[in-house]
């Protein structure tokens, strides 16, 4: 296994990396008063509702609220793995990534996992050109109306019908040999033996989204089952994150408007074949959450084609259930259903370019293809059936992050059910407001936790009050952990500091809290933190207090309580009372 990047050093490459720099290279910002702006790269907009912070060295869309620093900016805009933005970072600033425990850089052998799946597709790109095989596969091709210009496009080859091409080709080394087993391009029986996983059929290299060969699905050339052999999951390959073709997709546009969802190999690679060059295969699992995630960061318009016929509308509302939410504002997600018996290669080849193109141009909308299919589920006309459609709408409506898609489906659903909606929310400040915390859900708690997030060195105008971590008020323990980490690190920043609780429960509120506006001027900033927290400690030494007085209800109080009592009591009173802050 790899070594953990050390702490120490993701806080150093923030406190070297300038957020308003890095973005700058990538999304033009403009100066405006204390922040930069520009319109956000993560959704489609007019006006510039993206801004970034220099000071707090973090970035704050309030169209889709997309945030984060300048890891998460790198992760979201290049698309990359945590420990990749990590890598990218560094090799800015010239430096290497160290690992704990001096692991290496990289699971084992994974530097040449990628080079080993690359030449594997390559003998087969070349068998397909020269090798036994290639006559049957070639006819096959034809047959399916493809295309040289396409077979290239998609590195299509052929496994040829041999139980030991690719470990005769690679496998001379013993550790070589162990790599094709990880990889799942070789199998190892009980005795030992080795043998290749993929004989005898046509194969697809499936790319990641850089383009490298992470796995393959290979076809048989007759009837043969299973139709489709795909890689097993591996190191390399995890299913139900990649998608067949958004590699090839992204090389012909770079900023996709459209993608097509399709079922299979054959179907994306047809449709380029016929110039329909934006569809994306689920690699034969159900569109997953993860999936339509990955979708709507490349394009606005997700439009899903399916079979018309039962098990298509099935597949199609698992899809819809998993991009629910994904759905924010500014996105779209769109039905097509082909006619029985048809796939998007025979739908395709029979009716040309153009005539496909304006079905998905006529896809249904996702309120009409939501509804259609809950009332093939629930029987309107009945108060049992409106009830349970009621149920069930809601519970799909709340998943949506998009206030937009929430109010047309609810209204939709109310109307089918026949009663008004129940009063809205009051006019909010459009969509800005639903990414920050209401006002009265900033509690003092939360009120203090942000002041101290925006402005670390906030950190030594309270006490280091450790005695009180034990105190029941929720989000105590944070503010505390807050104010540790900042003492550690000096000069720390907001962005560094989310960073440390990037995989907690806790890193979406933080980074709510982090945009918060305190609509405080510079110089009342460290009075309203030190009233806050005096606020908090009352509430906490009331809150003791009063268990002390449900303790001597019940029993006599010990002596230590007692006295703990009478300096409760001293305390409280000679704090001057304060109100609430608002
Ligand atoms: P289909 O059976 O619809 O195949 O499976 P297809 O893409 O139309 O292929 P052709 O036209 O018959 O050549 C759709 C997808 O489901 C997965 C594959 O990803 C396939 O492309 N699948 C299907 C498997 O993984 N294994 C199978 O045995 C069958
Ligand atoms: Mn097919």
């Amino acid at each position: 296994m790899a070594g953990q990047i050390p702490r120490q050093f993701i806080d150093d490459l923030l406190a070297r990396t300038d957020i308003v720099e890095l973005i700058d290279q990538r999304v033009p910002l403009k100066k405006k008063g204390r922040n930069h702006s520009a319109c956000c790269p993560f959704h489609n907009e007019k006006t510039p509702s993206f801004t970034v912070s220099q000071d707090k060295q973090f970035y704050h869309c309030f169209g889709c609220g997309a945030h984060g620093n300048a890891i998460t900016f790198l992760m979201e805009y290049e698309q990359l793995e945590f420990p990749e933005a990590i890598e990218e970072l560094a090799a800015m600033h010239h430096l290497e990534v160290p690992r704990e425990g001096g692991g290496p850089a990289r699971p084992s052998g994974q530097a040449d996992d990628y080079e080993l799946m690359q030449k594997v597709s390559s003998l087969w790109q070349q068998q397909l050109q020269h090798g036994p095989a290639s006559a049957q596969a070639q006819a096959y091709l034809k047959r399916r109306g493809l295309s040289a210009n396409t077979v290239q496009k998609f590195g299509i080859g052929v496994a040829p019908d041999s139980w030991d091409f690719v470990l005769r080709q690679l496998g001379k080394d013993k550790k070589v040999r162990d790599q094709l087993v990880e990889l799942k391009l070789t199998s190892r029986n009980e005795q030992g033996r080795e043998y290749d996983f993929f004989r005898n059929r046509l194969m697809f290299p499936i790319r990641d989204r850089r383009g490298r060969v992470i796995a393959f699905g290979g076809r048989v050339f007759d009837d043969g089952t299973p139709k489709y052999l795909n890689s097993p999951e591996t190191r390399l390959f995890h299913k139900g994150r990649e998608l067949y073709g958004l590699f090839e997709a992204r090389q012909q546009q770079e900023r996709l408007e459209q993608v097509l969802v399709v079922e299979g190999y054959m179907d994306v690679v047809a449709l380029s074949e016929q110039g329909i060059d934006f569809a994306v295969a689920s690699l034969g699992t159900a569109t997953t959450n993860d999936h339509m995630q990955t979708l709507f960061r490349y394009c606005r318009s997700v439009v899903c084609c399916y079979d018309g016929d039962r098990a298509g509308r099935d597949a199609a509302w698992r899809a819809l259930q998993n991009a629910l939410p994904q759905l924010k504002d500014g996105v779209e997600l769109k039905f097509v259903f082909l006619p029985d018996g048809e796939d998007p290669d025979s739908m395709v080849q029979k009716e040309g370019k153009e005539a496909f193109l304006t079905r998905v141009a006529a896809a249904a909308s996702l309120q009409h293809y939501f509804f259609e299919y809950l009332l093939t589920q629930h029987d309107a006309s009945s108060d049992a059936g409106k009830s349970a459609l009621l149920a069930e709408g809601k519970a799909l409506i709340g998943q949506i992050p998009s206030e937009f898609y929430r109010e047309q489906l609810s209204d939709k659903l109310h109307n089918l059910i026949g009663k008004p909606k129940e009063v809205k929310a009051a006019p909010g400040k459009g969509i800005t407001a639903r990414y920050l915390p209401k006002a009265q859900s900033m509690t003092p708690m939360r009120r203090a936790i942000a002041l101290l997030l925006q402005y670390p060195a906030l950190a030594n105008s309270i006490p280091q009050a450790q005695e009180l971590a034990g105190a029941q008020l929720p989000g105590f323990d944070l503010l505390l952990a807050l104010q540790q980490k900042i003492l550690e690190i000096p000069g720390v920043r907001t962005a560094q500091l989310l960073e440390h609780w990037r995989n907690s429960q806790e890193y979406p509120i933080l980074n709510k809290l982090a945009v918060w506006d305190p609509q405080l001027e510079p110089e009342q900033i460290e009075p309203e933190f030190v009233d806050t927290f005096a606020a908090i400690e009352d509430l906490y030494l009331q809150q003791r207090l009063e268990a002390l007085e449900r303790t001597a209800k019940l029993q006599k109080l010990t002596s230590v309580e007692q006295q703990e009592y009478v300096l409760l009591l001293t305390a409280l009173k000679s704090r001057k009372p304060r109100s609430a802050p608002s």
